[in-house]
């Protein structure tokens, strides 16, 4: 059975074109400012959001799930001309910091976007509920949206829309220590909310050590309903046989037989995490 809820592939995406984009993109990235990103994307999965990128050309773009800075940078380098916004709860953690990004560490459902062009596109890669953030975007008018980490049921550290998708719901499953974390985290919010005076408890802290979502049949009802394109990048070369087993992809872009060509590691070529775009339809 089938992993993928739409068949409406992105326009001109074909084989040929997808090969051409892929050896620029190699030329890109090997002069891409973090050589260890661990933590974040890699080849395989930051192609597919140089693809989408290349083809939709925003005029502004919103990332959220900052990190080092590794995709700060590649939607830089692909879109010069365009204004960023980069979201982190945690901008610590940056080794790549450009001066044309504008850097907010507040969430994306509380920025101010009146007055954003209308081609206005979000890369979301910050493990937040997916179908919350499909939401937020409707909500808002932004109607190109890119996830990373699209996982299949049985994989994966958030609520997805393939999970929605299956009505499977998504049950984090915690460490002890995680739970002793979350624990200590709540008892000093409800401290400081005895304490402080104008102290606000913040939903978002908790929901991101907590991803729990039931499962149900209706997040995918409205997703269907609310979305006019669905495509998710495939990946370089085909997939080890386990993770298949959890997920059917669309056919690889290159045989095994063109390894040879990169001068990267596996855990870089093989890297996969289903970068999916979304195009919301647009409201009447
Ligand atoms: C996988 S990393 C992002 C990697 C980055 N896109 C890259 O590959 O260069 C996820 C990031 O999401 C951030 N994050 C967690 N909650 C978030 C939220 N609500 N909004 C935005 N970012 C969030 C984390 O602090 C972390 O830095």
């Amino acid at each position: 059975m089938t992993v993928r809820p739409f068949r409406k592939n992105f326009s001109n995406l074909n084989k040929k074109e997808l090969k051409k984009y892929l050896f620029d993109f190699y030329r890109l990235y090997k002069n891409r400012p973090i050589k260890n990103n661990k933590g974040g994307m890699f080849f395989g999965n930051m192609f597919g959001l140089y693809y989408f990128l290349r083809k939709i050309k925003p005029k502004f773009v919103i990332e959220s799930g900052v990190f080092k800075g590794q995709t700060s940078w590649l939607i830089e380098k692909v879109l010069p001309n365009s204004k960023i916004l980069s979201i982190d709860p945690d901008l610590s953690n940056r080794e790549y910091i450009s001066k044309k990004i504008e850097y907010s560490n507040i969430d994306f459902k509380n920025q101010n976007f009146k007055n954003i062009p209308k081609n206005s596109l979000v890369f979301f890669d910050d493990h937040q509920n997916q179908i919350e953030r499909l939401m937020q975007c409707k909500w808002y008018g932004i109607n190109n949206v890119i996830f990373d980490d699209n996982y299949p049921v049985g994989k994966g550290d958030l609520y997805t829309l393939k999970h929605a998708y299956r009505h499977k719901g998504f049950n984090h499953h915690l460490t002890f220590k995680s739970m002793i974390k979350s624990l200590l985290i709540f008892i000093s919010m409800i401290l400081k909310k005895k304490i402080l005076k104008n102290y606000y408890f913040s939903n978002d802290i908790l929901k991101s050590r907590l991803r729990d979502q039931k499962p149900n049949k209706f997040d995918f009802y409205y997703v269907n309903k609310n979305i006019d394109k669905y495509f998710e990048f495939p990946p370089i070369f085909k997939l080890k046989s386990k993770v298949k087993k959890l997920e059917k992809t669309e056919s690889p872009i290159l045989s095994k037989n063109y390894k040879k060509y990169f001068d990267l590691p596996n855990t870089e070529l093989d890297s996969h995490s289903s970068v999916t775009f979304v195009k919301i339809k647009k409201t009447k």
